[in-house]
């Protein structure tokens, strides 16, 4: 059997119905109106769907499909003598009445441009997510400023990762035009590793304030729970103003938070923060001369793409710090404080093996606070002793809690 075709028709929507029901206007789907006045217009309304035939004007119902509409979504607020004031994204729209649907100020309620409201679909209005806006008010806040009181005297020990630290991001940041003459490949990314406490951040911090360098700090939970939504947003605007000083630091802290490999479980809002990281530091000209640096306790765990050459393809590892280094770390963060002459460092360090600088560092205000009880105004031998006392107890509980929770006893 052959296919019949039927000649191409012409689909339209009632716009208007003449008061006296003689005059249709029909609106078409390239905005025009035509008007219609066929006998077979009596029996239309407003909205319908319908074909016409272009060379004797007659009109037939079409299926509603034909005329694809996006209902709308939007809150009642204002009834008034017939007519419903609507609040659609913030735009205010006057509509008639329906005389068929119970409308109370604070419904929320949908329909179509053509038809007007169909549906009460709550009873309360519909709450917008407040996405905050990412302006250049909110970079501003990602700004850390550098702490001024910090130099490389107060980070112990470690020489090689000094030495290191400074070779991959001081000399680039402050020999940027000598670099680009040279031709060599830029370093555009280093990742810190070492576990918690152990000077990435303290020393990232340092650099940025040795250099003269912006500095800026995104927290990888904090920039999925707060910034959710907005993130690649923020994150474009962070570079885009980094790459616009003279000398910038962008500051990754937890980035394994968000790059973990990217298998399918991953986060599709973690996976997009990481694919906005890598295209902005794709996007790094000759000119740009910023450095970005990424904290992780768990390299193993991270997407390979950020591996790759030209993105976080050098690394400096903060292991424990060996007997020397703790030693020095303890002198280092008692530096500026009050203190007795003689203090038994060697004895100490001796005793603080797979300790952390951080929890090293926190002998002192151990010892502080003992002092100050003791109305002291400088920190003795035996302060520093019971600081020692104090934090060791306080590890000893922790790595308790550690091994009764992985025992399940928790
Ligand atoms: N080399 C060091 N010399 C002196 N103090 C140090 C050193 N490293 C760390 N500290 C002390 O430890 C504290 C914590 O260090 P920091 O915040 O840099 O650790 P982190 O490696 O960034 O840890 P996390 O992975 O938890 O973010 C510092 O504020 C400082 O008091
Ligand atoms: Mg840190």
């Amino acid at each position: 059997m052959d296919a019949e075709i039927s000649p191409p028709q012409v689909v339209a929507r009632v716009k208007r119905l003449s008061a006296d029901r003689t005059t249709a206007f029909l609106e078409l789907r390239n905005g025009s109106i035509a008007t219609c006045t066929t006998p077979e217009i009596w029996n239309l309304e407003r909205g319908d769907i319908v074909f016409v035939d272009a060379d004797n004007g007659n009109v037939e119902f079409a299926p509603e499909e034909l005329w694809d509409e996006e209902p709308w979504v939007g809150v009642v607020r204002l009834l008034s003598s017939g007519q419903v004031i609507i609040d659609i994204g913030g735009r205010l729209k006057i509509l008639d009445e329906p005389q068929d649907i119970d409308l109370r100020e604070g419904n929320t309620v949908t329909g179509y441009e053509s038809r007007g409201i169909t549906q009460v679909i709550s009873e309360d209005p519909v709450r917008y997510i407040d996405l905050p806006t990412v302006d250049s008010v909110t970079v501003e806040q990602f700004k850390a400023s550098p702490d001024k009181s910090l130099s490389f005297e107060d980070f112990g020990g470690h020489a090689d990762i000094k030495e290191r630290a400074r070779e991959l991001i001081e000399v680039p940041l402050e020999h940027h035009e000598a670099l680009t003459k040279i031709g060599a490949r830029p370093i555009k990314g280093v990742l810190f590793t070492g576990l918690p406490g152990t000077g990435k951040t303290m020393l990232a911090k340092i650099i940025a304030h040795r250099t003269d360098a912006e500095f800026y700090e995104i927290s990888g939970p904090e920039i999925l729970s707060k910034w959710y939504g907005q993130s690649e947003e923020l994150i474009r605007k962070i570079f885009e103003d980094a790459a616009a000083q003279e000398r910038a630091i962008i500051f990754f802290d937890e980035i394994d938070s968000l790059a973990s490999q990217r298998n399918e479980d991953s986060h599709e809002a973690s996976r997009r923060i990481v694919g906005q990281l890598l295209s902005a530091m794709d996007g790094f000209t000759a000119e740009t001369n910023v450095i970005v640096i990424a904290t992780t306790n768990r390299p193993q765990d991270l997407d390979d793409a950020l591996r790759r050459p030209g993105r976080f393809d050098w690394e400096i590892n903060f292991p424990p710090p060996n007997l020397d280094d703790r030693q020095a770390i303890l002198e280092a963060s008692a530096r500026n404080l009050n203190k007795g002459e003689d203090l038994p460092h060697s004895k100490v360090a001796e005793k603080t093996a797979n300790w952390t600088p951080a929890e090293l560092a926190a002998i002192w205000s151990e010892a502080a606070l003992l002092a100050v009880m003791d109305s002291r105004d400088a920190i003795f031998q035996d302060d520093y002793l019971s600081g020692y006392e104090r934090v060791a107890q306080h590890r000893k509980r922790i790595a308790l809690k550690l091994t009764d929770r992985a025992a399940g006893n928790s």
